[in-house]
């Protein structure tokens, strides 16, 4: 039997414990023996659950024990997740985490630990919840030139934007219903903020390119000010709404950003609604590939982790290549990106439409029956620095979302 030590007994944690059961019979054939979880390191005691006997609250007990050879990190946050998993590398246990704050801030410097002791750092479960993106990402492609990854990486805000885009609600109403349905934290801003899919596009871009993409230098934009309105004016378009982390890799830089966008009914990831997320990766050989599932949820994201053991379980002795190199891969600055422009206006588009014209050049005029005294328009493809440069000079101008 292989021995696992599982930190942090939340809803991933107990998930991996339960996967583990479920798919006993399936993790003997595939790796010839049964995969364990020895000891269950949290501060609190779980008298009711199956594995309540098998709970520590000292992490040596993990170091100190020869038996235990792969650790289970998900705990959360950067402190002390990232100090706990640097021990067990350097203890010579492989890590597995579904912890994305943590490879985010510190992947770099725990996947050269790793290598240092030969042993594993992986993270299938940081990125996309429960779909196999990360492994496909370094393995299948592993040599493809990868031009472009777009992706709904966050359950919440799709949910959210899901609900708005369907029932015509506000911003607000949604995310409620978001955290009474405990899909939304009670404090929502890293979903919301865009800052949980800024890590996860910063993490997929590091293993595309090799080199590490840090998400503090990526531009990164919200769902907060999406309105009812914008949805009604999308469905005139035929559009919707999606927070769509993107990694637009050229040249050997890459312009890694988030931000909502109208996506049209051709857009792979147009179908993808409420918790679900999509990932469509463009390759330079293979074309488009898209990679669909639970990006969150107790058994899927576990199950993402045991896929790592299950992995893990086939070269325990060696560092398998993955990950990414010191140094920072060089980013393009967002403005140079291009993108056509939905422009909500207030006022009368017969008086007002010259003033857009001369900012914009040739537009669209969307008008929709339910909102008086206001218009929109869609504007031809511009770079991102012109709309910027121009835009505030334009009367009226009461929100923008940009189109792909
Ligand atoms: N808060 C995240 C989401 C959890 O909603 O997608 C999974 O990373």
């Amino acid at each position: 039997m292989i021995q696992a030590a599982v930190m942090g007994f939340g809803t991933i944690g107990s998930g991996v414990a339960e996967v583990l059961d479920i798919n006993r019979d399936g993790i003997i054939q595939a790796t010839g023996q049964e995969i364990g979880v020895k000891y269950i390191l949290d501060l609190r005691e779980f008298p009711d659950s199956p594995y309540g006997d098998r709970i520590i609250h000292d992490i040596e007990v993990i170091l100190k024990d020869p038996e235990v050879q792969i650790v289970v990190e998900t705990m959360g946050g950067v402190h002390p997740a990232f100090d706990f998993t640097k021990r067990c590398l350097e203890a010579g246990k492989h890590v597995v985490s579904s912890n994305k704050a943590v490879v985010d801030a510190k992947g770099t410097e725990l996947l050269a630990i790793a290598r240092e002791h030969h042993v594993n750092y992986l993270f299938e479960a940081a990125v996309g919840g429960g779909i196999p993106l990360i492994r496909p990402l370094t393995t299948s492609l592993k040599g493809e030139t990868i031009q472009e990854i777009s992706g709904i990486l966050n359950g919440t805000t799709n949910y959210i934007l899901t609900k708005m885009s369907r029932e015509g609600q506000s911003f607000a109403r949604a995310l409620l219903t978001a955290q009474e349905l405990g899909y939304a934290e009670k404090n929502p801003e890293a979903d919301v903020e865009g800052h949980d899919t800024g890590r996860k596009i910063a993490i997929l871009t590091a293993l595309a390119t090799g080199q590490e993409v840090k998400f503090e230098d990526l531009h990164v934009e919200g769902i907060t000010h999406i309105t009812a309105e914008d949805f009604l004016y999308a469905k005139k378009l035929g559009f919707s709404v999606k927070l769509v982390g993107t990694s637009h890799i050229e040249k050997g830089k890459a312009c890694v950003y988030v931000c909502p966008v109208m996506v049209d009914a051709d857009n792979p990831l147009y179908g993808v609604n409420d918790v679900y997320n999509g990932v469509v990766v463009d390759g330079k050989t293979v074309g488009k590939i898209m990679f669909y599932g639970s990006g969150a949820g107790k058994l899927p994201t576990a199950n993402a982790v045991v896929s790592d053991l299950v992995d893990i379980a086939g070269h325990l002795t060696e560092n398998a290549a993955f990950g990414w190199k010191e140094g920072k891969f060089p980013l393009k600055s967002f403005e140079t990106e291009k993108f056509r422009y939905y422009i909500r206006i207030s006022g009368d588009p017969t008086e007002d439409i010259d003033g857009v014209r001369a900012a914009f050049g040739s537009v669209k005029v969307i008008e929709v029956p339910e909102l008086t005294g206001e218009f929109a328009v869609l504007t031809g493809e511009m770079e991102e620095e012109r709309f910027q440069r121009v835009s505030p000079a334009v009367r009226g101008l009461i929100s923008s979302i940009r189109v792909r």
